[in-house]
């Protein structure tokens, strides 16, 4: 088992600087996912940790000690690519004992036939056999063991890359986007299966993702790398209900939080939104809701703001009702549960309520304002019932 340490890692590829001085620790036996744009850096840093790729600055410390300059094999690390990088001319057998072959016999014992004739070749090749059989017992691909992998669905793929990273009992598992090519449906049944796995074996994962589900399902915390620079790192719900900044609030959660010009809400929240603003000058000050703490209500209720609704989007589950409101350049958008509420239709005139405590502040440069919360409340309250 191993703490990660990342301690000032920048990284240029030519001009482009790709990492900026990220520090970062993960606990020993953490689930840590990266998540961010495309192109942010994140496998990057991930083949960093490694040690596929050489950081330019900084350094990396597994466990308690430094790896800067040890090869990959060296770090006691398994990666588990998007592309699985299985060999295809292997049978899944031969692709998982691969990091054990590699690892226990001389470079005599792994040669074909000369290599039967060295001493202790057998008795290992035995030891190897009996670890590999033992993990696709675990991942439940014993029965495919003698196939290859173009006789594979994408998730039994999948599992096979797992277990080929499992084989060598790795101290830190890195994966990058291992679900990516699988459809909806499996991704959900695997990704439940990866959680399992980390429970049963309590080493650290970091893990790479494009997917919002699987980040805020999977991970103890979230660190979300926007431009090669670490923006904030928390437990998913403080991600999701806390963020510092914009960028946070932007990037997690779907449907997108709403954002919202504090000056296009001055009538509606007036006084609720005036504290984050100094002296009342909210230009640049922006507000955002999540979807599912916007509710409608009749039209007139005190403190609510009219709307009109442009779109109603049915999903079973969950309705998402688009809302234009006056002085605002996108509809808001507001989760619902099918059956709550009036029969809601495009063109009918509702309207909307917030409550202060729900709303995030955001200043002219984008960071979270928490300046007196508490006095945002009382304004409201204050204000509904005069
Ligand atoms: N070997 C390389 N040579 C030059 N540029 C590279 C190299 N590897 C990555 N880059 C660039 O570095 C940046 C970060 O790449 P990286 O693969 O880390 O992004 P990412 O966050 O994993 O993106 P994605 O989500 O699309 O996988 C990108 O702009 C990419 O084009
Ligand atoms: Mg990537």
């Amino acid at each position: 088992m191993a703490s990660i340490s990342l301690d000032g890692i920048g990284k240029s590829f030519g001009r482009t600087r790709v990492l900026k001085r990220i520090s970062l620790d993960i606990r020993d036996g953490e689930f840590l996912t990266l998540v961010g744009p495309s192109g942010c850096g994140k496998s990057t840093l991930l083949r960093i940790i490694a040690g596929l790729e050489l950081q330019d600055e900084g350094s990396v410390r597994i466990g308690d000690r430094a790896v800067d300059g040890l090869p990959p094999k060296a770090r006691d690390v398994a990666m588990v690519f998007q592309s699985y990088a299985l060999y295809p001319h292997m049978t899944v057998e031969r692709n998982m004992a691969v990091p054990l072959v590699m690892r226990r016999l001389g470079a005599l014992q792994r040669m074909p036939l000369l290599g039967r004739l060295a001493p202790g070749t057998e008795r290992m090749r035995a030891s190897i056999a009996a670890d590999v059989r033992k993990v696709a017992l675990a991942l439940g691909i014993e029965p495919l063991l003698a196939r290859k992998p173009g006789q594979l669905s994408g998730g039994q793929r999948q599992r096979v890359a797992v277990g080929r990273a499992m084989v060598r009992q790795p101290a830190v598992f890195l994966m990058d986007e291992p679900l990516s090519n699988l459809d909806a449906k499996l991704r959900v049944s695997m990704r439940a299966e990866i959680k399992e796995l980390h429970a049963k074996l309590g080493v650290t994962f970091v893990y790479v993702t494009h997917d919002q589900a699987e980040a805020m399902t999977l991970s103890d915390r979230v660190a979300l790398v926007i431009d090669g620079e670490l923006v904030q790192i928390a437990p998913p719900q403080v991600l999701y209900n806390d963020p510092d900044h914009v960028n946070v609030a932007a990037f997690v959660g779907s449907p997108s939080i709403n954002l919202v010009q504090a000056t296009a809400l001055s009538e509606w929240l007036a006084s609720a939104v005036r504290w984050a603003g100094d002296a009342g000058n909210l230009d640049g000050v922006t507000i955002g809701f999540r979807p599912e703490r916007l509710s409608i209500c009749n039209e007139g209720t005190a403190g609510s703001i009219a709307g009109r609704i442009r779109l109603v989007e049915h999903l079973g589950a969950d309705r998402y009702v688009h809302i234009d409101i006056a002085r605002t350049e996108r509809p808001l958008i507001v989760r619902t549960h099918p059956h709550d509420g009036p029969d809601l239709a495009p063109g009918a005139t509702i309207a909307l309520q917030a409550e202060p405590k729900d709303m995030l502040v955001f200043d002219a440069a984008g960071r979270r304002l928490r300046k007196r919360p508490c006095d945002a409340t009382e304004i409201l309250i204050a204000r509904s019932s005069a």
